[in-house]
């Protein structure tokens, strides 16, 4: 339970860690429960989490029948298209692992993002078999603004609180989106939010020093009720961390 900072030397060994902890979590949560529920972030960070998993000696050591993946947002583009987060999962990981298709529940970015959002929601409320899904792993990365998944300061999908997914107009970008919503975020088991270069440190050092979590900063809203927020860093993203800080932990 909590949050904890966990910092590595460079981004290599970051995602070394990251990947490791999941593979760790994937067969707890399979073990105690029977299976595991993970959704995955999109954008650039993970992408070498995501190649690692799928690489030697982690890929033997996932039981992918019984991991179900899902996504914490998409753009809303074509499966097959540059932008899109399956497309980046698939290359990543998807094309070289023995996951059952029936395991993977993509957001698809190719329909109207309303009716993206509410066939996720449905496929959610089906999967969870209940009325509030919980996820055993959510990996998330941040930007600079402070958004996390698809939660965007200033748009209306920082409000939800009570579905589970939203379609989301970013201005800034000029596109739709849809994404996972902060009760289904805040439920989830573990979180994990990656976090790597110099870009990120700023953004990083306000959101951990953060006194009241703020919808301006969405990535602050992040606290899992019954769960543990794992910060996974590299050097150069806690350069402006109190090195004092609590709960720090350093591996090296
Ligand atoms: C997306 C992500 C988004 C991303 C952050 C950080 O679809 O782009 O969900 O929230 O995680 O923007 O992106 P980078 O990892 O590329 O810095």
């Amino acid at each position: 339970m909590g949050k904890k900072i966990h910092a590595y030397p460079n981004k290599e060994q970051m995602v070394t860690a990251t990947t490791e902890r999941v593979v760790n979590e994937i067969g707890q949560a399979i073990q105690e429960r029977g299976l595991c529920n993970m959704a995955l972030a999109g954008g650039n960070t993970p992408r070498e989490i995501y190649s690692t998993l799928a690489d030697d000696p982690y890929r033997d050591r996932v039981d992918w029948d019984r991991l179900h993946l899902f996504w914490g947002d998409e753009r809303m583009v074509p499966p097959e298209h540059e932008d899109s987060n399956f497309r980046m999962v698939k290359e990543t990981l998807l094309d070289h692992v023995r996951i059952p298709d029936g395991n993977v529940h993509r957001i698809r970015g190719e329909v109207a993002p309303e009716q993206a959002a509410h066939e996720y929601a449905e496929l959610l409320h089906d999967h969870f078999e209940s009325d509030s899904p919980r996820f055993d792993i959510i990996l998330l990365g941040i930007g600079e603004d402070g958004h996390t998944a698809s939660l965007f300061p200033g748009t209306d999908a920082v409000e939800e609180c009570k579905l589970y997914t939203a379609a989301v107009f970013v201005p800034r970008l000029d596109t739709w989106r849809v994404t996972l919503t902060f009760p289904v975020l805040n439920a989830a088991r573990e979180v994990l939010f990656l976090a790597a270069g110099k870009s990120k440190s700023d953004i990083v050092q306000r959101i951990i020093s953060i006194k009241q979590p703020s919808k301006e900063f969405p990535a602050s809203m992040i606290n899992p009720e019954n769960g543990t927020l794992h910060w996974m860093l590299d050097s150069e993203a806690m350069v402006l961390i109190n090195k004092n800080a609590r709960e720090v932990m350093f591996p090296f």
